[in-house]
């Protein structure tokens, strides 16, 4: 077992503190190592299993696409009317201006967290640190990279 497995089902096994105190600095998208068929949950906190990948984008096309888009260009059905309006993740500068765990903390903490608008809400509920990490790589994807 690599020490990235090791350190990334130990996460998983203890729940979202770890995470949360950026434990993983993984760059890995989610070459899905807590899947899971071993370890007995032993935290009641609904932590997805399987694949952090597919969690991940059934994740964005459900609860990110409204207001950011499919494309993540900002231009989601909900996207009307926010002031700042969600930024177009294309944005290559923006990319570039941005780190791994802004990301990762605007989507757990929301954008108060960070200083952002308040509109972007928090997702208390994803304390997978496999499944965060995902979810930005998908945001990095759409970068164009
Ligand atoms: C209710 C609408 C809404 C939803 C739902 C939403 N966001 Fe956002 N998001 C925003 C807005 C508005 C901003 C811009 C905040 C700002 O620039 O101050 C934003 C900003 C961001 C940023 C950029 C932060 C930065 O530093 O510029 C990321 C990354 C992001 N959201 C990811 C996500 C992900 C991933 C999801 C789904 C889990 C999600 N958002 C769900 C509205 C939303």
């Amino acid at each position: 077992m690599t020490s990235r497995t090791f350190s990334t089902a130990l996460a998983v096994a203890l729940g979202l503190t770890l995470a949360a105190c950026g434990g993983s600095k993984s760059d890995n998208a989610g070459a899905g190592t807590a899947s899971g068929t071993a370890a007995p949950a032993p935290t009641p906190t609904p932590a997805p299993t399987g694949d952090p990948t597919a969690k991940a984008k059934e994740i964005f096309s459900q609860r990110c696409v409204p207001c950011h888009g499919a494309e993540g260009k900002g231009d989601g059905v909900a996207s009307k009317g926010l002031t700042p309006p969600p930024r177009n993740f294309g944005d290559p500068a923006w990319q570039a201006s941005v780190t791994d765990e802004h990301i990762e903390k605007i989507i757990h903490y929301g954008g108060a967290a960070v200083g952002k608008a308040p509109t972007m809400p928090a997702n208390p509920d994803l304390s997978d640190p496999a499944v965060l990490a995902a979810l930005r790589a998908h945001v990095r994807s759409l970068g164009g990279k």
